[in-house]
């Protein structure tokens, strides 16, 4: 079966079910300091597993687009990758376990024609956070899942979320292909690696407000994630992911630069890595803006390439390969129309990283075997090898333990994050945060993006939300969705507005309330945001305004006290920051 039949039958079985259709989101996401690239089919829709209604009703679907670096050691194997695409279906507050389950279900074994004897699945035990979920244990075994093939385990296994540090999470019910030939075992022990995981449904019923607190959700959602490179390599009778139709001409590919054969063994997990990593890293790339370098995303996106050359060393691959990847790699994905508006940006990265670290790499092993001499590296040593020589610190690692040398990472890892936090305080903006500035000059320009955001939805029409912003003391720039450029008339109505509002000396208020008052109380909040539960709203008060307020935002602030401290807003700039999105760029004097 191919990519496109298999996502084509599962949006096509939930809409059956009565679920819309949402966007494949963006690997990067809007404006989240919480996490570095979206790793989960949920992870845009956190405001409306808290409360908030989705425009497109209560039951959606999607095949989204992922990246998870938590794996990045299993890359190998057959069957773990950075990137990946999740087949993912939601209620959010609607149906419960015995819809979610028996959808899950029916999909497997009537749509995809899976045989439930191959089947396993695991609940989750209970512990004192949540009891035992013997109500899904109930309803597999009514569709014909034997008792021994249900295991109940822990937190460790069978609870799902949050993607970051807070925000919802649930227990949740995974279901397990074997992958071996011949029949399978008659019980389910999980530890057996021919049972693979290839999706499950997490019930998310909690809120973590806190590493200790967590909170019951107003709304239950079910929150469901599959595999679709495992399933896929299931439905064609594979027992390697690398071999299905989404892997296998890259492997081909990479075979032919380095005349090795993926059956060696002594290259496999290279050809793997390679593999997985390029695809990665040209996803990434297709964002059109990040680049390698130090920081964040973009280290990330540094690792990935650099590791891969490496692995394309033990291949004895000597030229720049990566790049003559990206065709066969487009070519895998005709959907992703910014994979093709981007080639160029794609191609020349990673020509660039690659020029960059093979002119280093020989350097910087030279000085990696000068430490490794005494047979032991300390943590300041490898952030040099980095630092100084571009030797990502797991590379040094992996060499460290190839030669049985004693390697201190941890305190390397240590290293890098106190370097990348003092980049990015000095990286020009990029990727500094106008909350970490309370200047006077940024908090103005904090309220002035207030009464931008409530202007423009007076002018443009109310469906225009904020969808994310960036504040240096120098200016403010805000990315709302709107569907084409505004006019002249438009802009200079919003800027005009804006200074009306300043010259009416407006109170700025601020409150605390839980998040549902906030929403209840139409505060604006942002499109993909992550909230606690408990939050400040600035209120604008308007006696002009019906509701008695301008504007109304869940922020955390600083703000000036009243709108005539700003001064005279300016509007400098409006164009498009990506499909649907505009972006505009304003000053205040
Ligand atoms: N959010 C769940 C997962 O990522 C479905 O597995």
């Amino acid at each position: 079966m191919e990519r496109k039949e298999l996502i084509k039958k599962y949006l096509d079985f939930f809409k059956s079910k009565k679920h819309k259709e949402i966007p494949n989101a963006s690997l990067i996401p809007v404006n989240d300091p919480t996490v570095l690239f979206t790793t989960a089919g949920m992870h845009p829709l956190v405001p409306y597993l808290t409360g908030n209604k989705h425009p497109l009703g209560k039951r959606l679907v999607n095949v989204q687009r992922c990246i998870r670096t938590g794996d990045i050691d299993e890359v190998g194997d057959p069957v773990h990758h950075t990137f990946f695409e999740m087949l993912g279906n939601w209620s959010l507050g609607d149906y419960w376990k015995d819809e979610a389950i028996k959808y899950t279900f029916e999909f497997l074994t009537k749509i995809l024609k899976m045989p439930k004897e191959k089947l396993a699945v695991s609940c989750f035990k209970g512990d004192k956070t949540a009891p035992k979920d013997e109500e899904s244990a109930k309803i597999w075994a009514s569709l014909g899942i034997a008792e021994s093939r249900i295991a109940f385990l822990g937190k460790e296994d069978n609870w799902w979320g949050p993607a970051g540090k807070t925000g919802p999470c649930g227990p949740d019910t995974e279901v397990y292909y074997w992958t071996a030939s011949g029949p399978a075992p008659k019980s389910f022990n999980p530890e057996n690696k021919n049972w693979m995981e290839i999706g499950n449904d997490v019930l998310m019923q909690y809120n973590k407000a806190s590493e200790t607190e967590y909170l019951e959700l107003e709304q239950k959602n079910v929150d469901f994630g599959g595999g679709l490179e495992r399933t896929l390599a299931i439905l064609n009778k594979l027992d390697d992911n690398y071999l299905s139709p989404i892997f296998y001409p890259i492997i081909k590919e990479i075979e032919r630069h380095s005349s090795k054969k993926y059956d060696n063994t002594l290259y496999t997990a290279s050809m793997r890595i390679i593999a997985d990593h390029i695809k990665a890293a040209v996803m990434i790339l297709a964002s059109g803006f990040i680049k390698p370098n130090n920081v964040e995303q973009g280290y990330v996106l540094r690792r990935l390439i650099r590791r891969a050359i490496s692995h394309g060393k033990k291949l004895g691959i000597e030229e720049n390969f990566t790049a003559k990847l990206v065709p066969t790699i487009l070519s895998i994905y005709p959907d992703y129309p910014e994979l093709n508006k981007n080639k160029n940006f794609i191609i020349t990265q990673l020509d660039e990283e690659e020029n960059k670290f093979r002119k280093t790499l020989e350097r910087a092993l030279r000085e990696y075997k000068k430490f490794a001499k005494n047979k032991k590296i300390s943590g300041k040593e490898g952030f040099l090898l980095f630092q100084s020589y571009g030797l990502p610190i797991e590379m040094t690692e992996e060499l460290a333990k190839n030669d049985k040398v004693t390697y201190d990472a941890s305190t390397s890892y240590a290293l890098l994050t106190k370097h990348q936090a003092l980049s990015r305080t000095q990286s020009a903006g990029t990727f500094k945060s106008g909350l970490a500035d309370h200047s006077e000059q940024t908090t103005k320009l904090h309220t002035a993006t207030h009464l931008l955001n409530a202007a423009l939805r007076r002018v443009l029409g109310p469906e225009v939300k904020q969808r994310g912003s960036n504040i240096t003391p120098e200016r403010l720039r805000f990315d709302f969705n709107f569907p084409r450029k505004m006019t002249e008339d438009e802009i200079k109505k919003v800027e005009n507005l804006v200074n009306k509002k300043i010259s009416q000396s407006l109170t700025v208020k601020r409150e605390e309330m839980t998040l549902k008052k906030a929403l209840k109380e139409k505060a604006q909040a942002e499109f993909g945001a992550k909230y606690p539960n408990k939050v400040s709203v600035y209120t604008i008060l308007d006696k002009t305004e019906k509701s008695g307020f301008f504007s109304k935002e869940i922020c955390t602030g600083p703000h000036v006290s009243n709108t005539k401290e700003i001064g005279t807003f300016k509007i400098l700039k409006e164009q498009s920051s990506s499909a649907g999105i505009r972006r505009i760029k304003a000053v205040i004097k």
